[in-house]
């Protein structure tokens, strides 16, 4: 186990058979910035590593391994286990922690009075979000399971004085009348008709001149000379396994935002992190 962790640089092997920390050891520890015990815990957690026993069986129907292997949905399982629900939180946000600094100076928000997070989870993005600016207020919407840490993080970050916490069904209604509606990897949970759906009900909920910011990393339409989207193209892999999302292009999650009514209006990376930032307005009398 020692030379396996130290062949993934966990460890390094400075004598022979005498291990100190490696250059990713930082990964696994319980907490500090490069923490993502988490992220890993989740993923190699007994749902997701037995879902990917099943993935022949998920690429032959369509249906997510987690499902077959469990007998229910990852929605319905997390719901049904508080644990595990917190663990995903925890996960996402240390997922979403490092993203946070480049998402808050790639979004524009200097021209915004208030945003809503939609799906924003534990809040450690709009946290970010309100501390680079100090200006804004801002809303976490999310189900009351994946919100349940929202208010204590954002007293944590000191910008609970700018901030609500509201929660419901992105796929009925989500709060109206933002300045921005950011939506950070949520369109990639869901198929494409889910993620229509629930960016309807943004458009819905949006005023006339408000902007759309959804945040995910792009696959690139190839995978010709980009050694580096080997973590995105697993990513994509998993959430395969265990939901009915995906990764997509600029141009197929364009094509998913202009179905819920808005025009794509540009696609800002957001530095230092994977994701980009595609903003988008309501079109007219859609
Ligand atoms: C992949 S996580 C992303 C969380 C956060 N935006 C981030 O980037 O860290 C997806 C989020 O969508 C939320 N969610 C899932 N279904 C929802 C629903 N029907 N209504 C509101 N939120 C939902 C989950 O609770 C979770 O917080």
């Amino acid at each position: 186990m020692l030379r396996a962790l130290a062949c993934f640089e966990v460890l390094d092997e400075v004598a022979p058979g005498t291990y100190g920390r490696g250059r990713h050891a930082g990964a696994l520890a319980t907490d500090g910035p490069a923490s993502m015990l988490h992220l890993v815990q989740l993923f190699a957690g007994r749902e997701v590593w037995r879902s990917w026993g099943e993935l022949v069986e998920t690429v032959r129907t369509g249906v997510p391994a987690w499902d077959l292997v469990t007998g229910t949905s990852a929605v319905e399982g997390l719901a049904a286990d508080p644990d595990l629900q917190a663990d995903f939180n925890r996960a996402m946000a240390e997922g979403t922690r490092r993203a946070a600094p480049g998402v808050a100076a790639a979004g524009g928000f200097e021209r915004f009075s208030s945003v809503v997070d939609v799906g924003g989870g534990d809040g450690t993005l709009l946290a970010a979000v309100l501390t680079a600016h100090p200006h804004l207020r801002g809303t976490v919407f999310d189900t009351p399971d994946g919100a349940r840490e929202a208010e204590r993080a954002l007293a944590g970050a000191g910008v609970a004085d700018r901030a609500t916490v509201a929660t419901g069904d992105f796929f009925e209604a989500v709060p109206p009348g933002a300045d921005a509606y950011l939506v950070k990897s949520v369109v990639h949970d869901w198929d494409d008709e889910r993620a229509t759906l629930l960016l309807r009900r943004v458009r819905e909920a949006a005023r006339p001149d408000s902007v759309l910011l959804v945040v995910e990393p792009l696959m690139p339409p190839t995978l010709a000379g980009r050694p580096d989207a080997l973590a995105m193209v697993m990513s994509d892999v998993n959430m395969l396994v265990w939901t009915t999302g995906r990764a997509r292009t600029e141009a197929e999650l364009g094509q998913v935002i202009t179905g819920a009514g808005f025009d794509v209006r540009s696609v800002t990376p957001a530095p230092g992190s994977t994701y980009s930032v595609v903003e988008a307005v309501p079109r007219p009398g859609s």
